[in-house]
Order: C-alpha cells, then sequence, then structure tokens
C-alpha cells in the first residue's frame, strides 16, 4: 500500500457514512488514505452532495442505463478505476459486484453491514432483525468476496435493541457505531494492517474496543 492509499467510496443514499470516513480522514493526519472519487448507482444520491461539498469528485452509473447488469458494471469499474484507487469502500451501495470487479482490487474491497454477519444478510438487515426478535444486533466491517454479505470480517460491534425500538431507531443507534467502526477499519486497510490467514483477519494493532 502506498504512504496514501487513494481510496474509492461507492454509495447508493444518504452517505453518513461516508461523511464519517471523510471527517475521521480530516481529523487524522496519520490516517493514511484520502477520499479519491466517490462513486453511485444513483445520479441523485445524496451522498454525491456531501461529496461535492468536500471537493472530491464524483462519478455515477445508473443500471436503467445500461442494456444489463455486466454493461453497468463494465462502466462503474472503468469509472472508478480511472481514479486509480488502492481502496474500495462499499458504504450504503445496494447493488452485488461481480468477481469481475473484485478482481480489480483483490481483498481491498470493503463493506459495511448493518447486523452482526453471519445473521441477517442481505438489503434489509435492521427489519430482518427486529422481525426475529433478537435482543443483540449490530453492524459488521467486512472485506468483499463474490458471496453476499460473507467475506472475511474485520470487525463487529454489538448494539442492544430497545423494546421500543422500530426499524428506524434500530438502524440510527448501529449507524453511530459504523459511523465510529468503519474509518478504523478503513484506517487499518490503507496502512496495510490488515492481514489475511484463510477467511480469518488478523490486525497488525487492534482497533479500539
Ligand atoms: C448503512 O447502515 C449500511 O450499513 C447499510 O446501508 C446504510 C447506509 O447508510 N448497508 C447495507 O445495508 C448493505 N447491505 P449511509 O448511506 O447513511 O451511509
Amino acid at each position: 500500500m502506498p504512504d496514501s492509499a487513494r481510496i474509492a467510496v461507492l454509495v447508493s443514499g444518504s452517505g453518513t457514512n461516508l461523511q464519517a470516513l471523510l471527517d475521521a480522514i480530516a481529523a487524522d493526519a496519520h490516517f493514511g488514505g484520502q477520499v479519491v472519487v466517490v462513486a453511485s448507482d444513483r445520479p441523485a444520491a445524496t451522498g454525491l452532495d456531501r461529496a461535492r461539498a468536500a471537493g472530491i469528485q464524483t462519478v455515477a452509473a445508473a443500471l436503467d442505463d445500461h442494456p444489463d447488469r455486466a454493461t453497468w458494471e463494465a462502466t462503474l469499474t472503468d469509472l472508478v478505476a480511472a481514479h486509480q484507487p488502492d481502496v474500495i469502500v462499499l458504504a450504503g451501495f445496494m447493488r452485488l459486484l461481480t468477481a469481475t470487479f473484485l478482481a480489480r482490487w483483490p481483498d481491498r474491497v470493503v463493506n459495511v453491514h448493518p447486523s452482526l454477519l453471519p445473521a441477517f444478510r442481505g438489503a434489509h438487515a435492521v427489519e430482518d432483525a427486529l422481525a426475529y426478535g433478537v435482543a443483540v444486533t449490530g453492524c459488521t466491517v467486512h472485506l468483499v468476496d463474490e458471496l453476499v454479505d460473507h467475506g472475511p470480517i474485520i470487525a463487529q460491534r454489538a448494539v442492544p435493541v430497545e423494546p421500543d425500538d422500530d426499524a428506524a431507531s434500530l438502524h440510527r443507534r448501529i449507524q453511530a457505531v459504523e459511523h465510529w467502526l468503519l474509518p478504523l477499519a478503513v484506517g487499518a486497510l490503507c496502512r496495510g494492517e490488515v492481514h489475511l490467514d484463510g477467511r480469518h483477519v488478523r490486525l497488525a494493532r487492534p482497533l479500539p474496543a
């Protein structure tokens, strides 16, 4: 990894995790990386507005503008690759990426997911955890592989479910933890502190509890 890793962030929605990452980088001279581009499958995503407000270049590729998923992914890959990123962060990016995309950045694509994986994979993790009746859920930052919400886990933190929680209140508390955990994990990856042993992640330095 270079002295300052080039980070591409992919967003589909509000981009609060993107914002947390930008704030963490701005606050830490030794973070080890900088966001060079923010990409989205939704040209109107609020996350792109956050990037522009921070003076960061944005690109967008809408699935509907392409004849099929493979063509869409190829467009997205080219738009992102043009910025020569070392690390890709999926921060609320709600589309699946195939092995073709992942092969460009092996073991350097990170996702944040609002559950304690392997529980509650997929796009409705918070609703599914509530419906199941768990007492504790949380968030996971993991490397991305070809399966959905499956790759090696870098970090997880628990969030208790309160009796009067609805999906919105629970997701807000999970996101507050994500906003702290995702930048810690991305920083570790940028500084070359994340090592893989099969599907086990070994961190050169433990992340704060
Ligand atoms: C985050 O809570 C993230 O964990 C979730 O989307 C939210 C995006 O929020 N991702 C997934 O559910 C992926 N399966 P944000 O746009 O405000 O960062």
